[in-house]
């Protein structure tokens, strides 16, 4: 087989990227590890930007978004027992963010792509990329139990932060720059509409807590844990007692409990690769990056690579232009590292660190304290959350 850019994932970077070249008239091929089932219902991120958002729409992939999701023009900071309202459509010149589940969105990105009769291949195994820093670079992988090979002009790793693309890049060409976090988020689903319109980023002595939701119906609530936390010491009534200490306010507001239907554990890291290219192949997405989940900004990051990569792509098929793509890992990275800094930020701002002494926990205070009562400091967490303006 034979396609102008292979793309290694069907992921929202995957997925995206392929939506953007179909618009261009580039053929592309996916190469999908899991089952469709698997990609359309793994529970994760939650919370689009701005400009996600208007590309969902620009692709024509927004419809259930426009009823479904649900638009949120601010966010609560939530500490010692007190709420804190930060506006954004005031704040980030009339921008929101909403709130739609990222399953929801791959479903509509696989709807898509199956409709146009474009190729989507899931349970692909045994990937391997060949001939990187050639014309004709080439993939190889089992399907249906046959060793198949797919030539390409392209080709784009986007399989996450586990996959095979960054690692078939020879060692010693890419700088590595991470952090690791002691601790992790315990997540939860549970069938309860939402105590509140708008999330809650919640500091407290106890650990961080967020509460989020992803319909009228369906809470989604996580607290501060351990890395490594077990979820069996953590039954249901332990965490909903451990929630409502982390939201109590001094007004007695409410945290509204129901049937979980989903937990799981989630570590958290910093990482970056530098660069973002080597030869023919481009990674975008967590297979370059990630980010804490305290901004949200992963999938949101993903969805700005491609966007660029595609542009990049389009310039060299329809001009024979290689310059985009030549600039593709400095442009990206120059965003990648505001977003990291800014999901870092929000992580130390919030979370409690093992090794806190008292004059961390005083500055914390003092920033969210800061960041709540000037204008120009909360003006600044809103133009980073709602979205940096496009390159
Ligand atoms: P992925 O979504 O990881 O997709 C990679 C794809 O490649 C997968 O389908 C995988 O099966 C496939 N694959 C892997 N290996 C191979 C292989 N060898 N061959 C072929 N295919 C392969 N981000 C936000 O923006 N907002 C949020 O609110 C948010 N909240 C989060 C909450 C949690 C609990 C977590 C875990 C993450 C959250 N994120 C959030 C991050 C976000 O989910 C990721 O950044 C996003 O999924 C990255 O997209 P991607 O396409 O780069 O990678
Ligand atoms: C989510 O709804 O899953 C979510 C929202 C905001 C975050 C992280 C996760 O910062």
């Amino acid at each position: 087989m034979r396609t102008q850019v292979a793309i290694i994932g069907a992921g929202p970077a995957g997925l995206f990227l392929s939506l953007l070249l179909q618009r261009l008239g580039i053929e592309s091929v996916i190469l999908e590890l899991h089952t469709r089932a698997y990609i359309e219902e793994r529970v994760r991120a939650g919370l689009l930007e701005h400009n996600t958002v208007q590309l969902m729409h620009e692709l024509g992939v927004g419809d259930r978004l426009k009823r479904q999701g649900l638009e949120h023009g601010g966010i609560e900071l939530r500490f010692n027992g007190r709420g804190h309202r930060i506006d954004f459509r005031d704040l980030a010149a009339g921008k929101c963010v909403t709130i739609y589940a990222q399953h929801e969105v791959i479903k509509d990105l696989v709807a898509a792509r199956l409709a146009a009769k474009r190729p989507l291949l899931f349970e692909t195994t045994e990937g391997a990329l060949h001939a990187l820093d050639s014309a004709h670079p080439y993939v190889t992988y089992q399907h249906n139990g046959t060793a198949q090979r797919l030539e390409c002009d392209f080709i784009a790793g986007c399989d996450g932060f586990h996959g095979v693309s960054r690692s078939a890049i020879p060692a010693g060409l890419l700088t590595v720059y991470q952090r690791d976090y002691p601790f992790g988020w315990l997540g939860i689903l549970a069938q309860s509409p939402p105590s509140s319109h708008e999330l809650i980023y919640a500091h407290h002595d106890r650990g961080f807590a967020l509460l989020s939701m992803r319909s009228p119906e369906i809470t989604r609530l996580y607290l501060q844990c351990a890395p490594d936390e077990d979820l069996s010491l953590w039954p249901d009534d332990r965490i909903w007692s451990e929630l409502h200490k982390r939201f109590a306010t001094h007004d007695g507001w409410q945290l509204s409990e129901g049937p979980i239907i989903q937990k799981a554990v989630t570590g958290m890291r910093s990482f970056v690769v530098e660069p973002m290219q080597f030869g023919r192949l481009f990674l975008a997405g967590d297979a370059a990056h990630i980010v804490p989940p305290t901004g949200a900004k992963g999938l949101n990051l993903a969805v700005a690579d491609v966007r660029l990569l595609a542009e990049a792509l389009g310039a060299f098929y329809s001009r024979g232009s290689s310059d985009l793509l030549a600039q593709y890992s400095a442009t990206c990275l120059r965003r990648v590292w505001k977003v990291q800094r800014f999901s870092w930020w929000m992580t130390q701002l919030l979370h409690r660190f093992p090794d806190d002494n008292p004059f961390d926990h005083r500055r914390q205070l003092a920033d969210l304290d800061y960041v709540t009562s000037s204008r120009a400091a909360s003006q600044s967490l809103a133009e980073n959350y709602v979205g940096l303006p496009l390159p």
